[in-house]
């Protein structure tokens, strides 16, 4: 594991030094994660319409947990609704090459986590961190601290598909590990049939990689001034390019 190199520019947005990119906008960064990743999944229908005991996000990039954390809640909200329901539980994957330390973690977390319940979630969190898999009660959440490639694999090991992505990496132009074709490939073997993806980005050889790939993908409008995002999905009949 190697220390992140995190700095703050003036408008206190926390960048990464190893890409010279923002880990997300301080102002809207929770609207903008739920908007893209939670509902870009329909997760709050997905969880719904679930038929099993588990349902399963991979995520690609931890940075912050920030995405993490509002996808617990959106969690937690739905078991509170549903007692009942068949889903019980949420496994959570990610991959962090350059984790951040547990004090940047929460220097971050202050710095855009204002509502109380999610400032709670943070903090278990926090305290946590040092382990690879956390456990919360219905909620585990296992890191890969590695490089994205080795990440299929270790999902691969345990038998994982992955009913819906966040595909979460640094811009495509500065981070283009996290959005190649073979990543793509092995990202769309691990997901279950119906299975989704979303993404902030919409890049042109993003969207072509992902295609490429086997994913049904749709540019749909992007959260505040961005024009366009990625959603997708796996399609039931047809399998995987070659
Ligand atoms: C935009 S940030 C992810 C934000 C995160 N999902 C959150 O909720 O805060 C992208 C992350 O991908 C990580 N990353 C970049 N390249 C990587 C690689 N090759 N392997 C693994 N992680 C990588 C970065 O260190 C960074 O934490």
């Amino acid at each position: 594991m190697q220390n992140s190199t995190l700095i703050w520019d003036e408008k206190h947005t926390p960048i990464s030094r190893y890409f010279n990119d923002v880990y997300f906008n301080t102002d809207g960064a929770i609207d903008e994660r739920t908007y893209v990743f939670i509902n870009g999944n329909k997760l709050s229908e997905r969880f719904l319409q679930h038929k099993q005991p588990i349902f399963t996000v991979g995520e690609t990039g931890f940075g912050t947990g920030l995405s993490f954390l509002i996808l617990w809640q959106t969690f937690l909200g739905f078991r509170k609704q549903h007692p009942d329901h068949i889903l019980k539980k949420l496994q959570f994957f990610s991959v962090e090459k350059y984790p951040l330390t547990q004090s940047e973690m929460i220097k971050i977390h202050e710095s855009v986590i204002h509502d109380q319940a999610l400032k709670l979630l943070a903090k278990q969190l926090q305290q946590q961190l040092v382990n690879t898999t956390c456990l919360f009660n219905n909620v585990s959440l296992s890191i890969l601290y590695n490089d994205v490639s080795h990440f299929p694999e270790f999902l691969a090991k345990q038998n994982i598909m992955i009913d819906a992505w966040f595909f979460d990496g640094f811009s495509p132009s500065k981070n283009p590990d996290m959005w190649s074709e073979s990543l793509f490939k092995a990202c769309y073997q691990l997901t279950s049939l119906g299975g989704t993806f979303a993404t902030y980005s919409a890049g042109g050889f993003v969207r072509r990689n992902l295609i490429s790939s086997g994913f049904i993908v749709n540019k749909c409008q992007g959260f505040g001034v961005k024009r366009e995002m990625l959603l997708g999905y796996k399609n039931e009949i047809t399998s995987p390019k070659k």
